[in-house]
């Protein structure tokens, strides 16, 4: 008999990607952590964020965007880390935050050595118009709680495609 707490179906590998990693990708890491907490889908996912950059390498969080997204009952745990040609292998999901993120993923690998599924995260908001999600860094507080709205609508937007891929019907 199968151990029912073994997920039938492998976990969907989610990696979110902004520039530094120390506060768009971690907000939305966690944010999603969160949603698949809530919704008791924890172990049917493994999510991570990697920035492009290396400046921040093994640094929290920047204490803004962790003060913003505690303020929401959302924890950060993510240490920044720089994303290899190897998660775009590793990973069948790579969200990126604008642009430049875009480019940059891509440009780490040849498209015949990506089997990830490299798509911008403003692709799946359901309530907000936007092509890309700023970067808050040099602003002012309003920037983060704008970043975390404009990130809690695309994860719910992202958690529900995912599920369908996962599931079809
Ligand atoms: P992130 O924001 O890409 O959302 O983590 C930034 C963090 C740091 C820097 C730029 C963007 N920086 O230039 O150090």
């Amino acid at each position: 008999m199968p151990d029912p707490s073994i997920p039938a179906t492998a976990p969907t590998r989610v990696l979110f990607v902004c520039l530094g990693n120390i506060c768009r990708s971690p907000a939305a890491e966690g944010l999603f952590l969160h949603r698949l907490q809530q919704r008791g889908l924890s172990d049917a996912f493994v999510v991570d964020s990697a920035g492009t950059g290396s400046w921040h390498v093994g640094k929290p969080a920047d204490a803004r965007m962790i003060r913003a997204a505690e303020a929401r009952g959302v924890l950060l745990p993510s240490r920044a880390r720089q994303i290899t040609a190897a998660d775009l292998q590793s990973f069948d999901q790579i969200l990126t935050m604008d642009a430049s993120n875009l480019a940059n993923v891509r440009r780490l690998a040849p498209a015949e050595a990506i089997t990830a599924r490299i798509e911008p995260m403003t692709a799946y908001c359901r309530r907000h118009h936007a092509d890309e999600v700023p970067d808050p860094y040099y602003g002012g507080t309003d920037g983060f709680n704008d970043v975390l709205d404009l990130l809690e609508d695309a994860c719910d937007g992202l958690l529900e495609a995912l599920l369908e891929r996962r599931n079809p019907g």
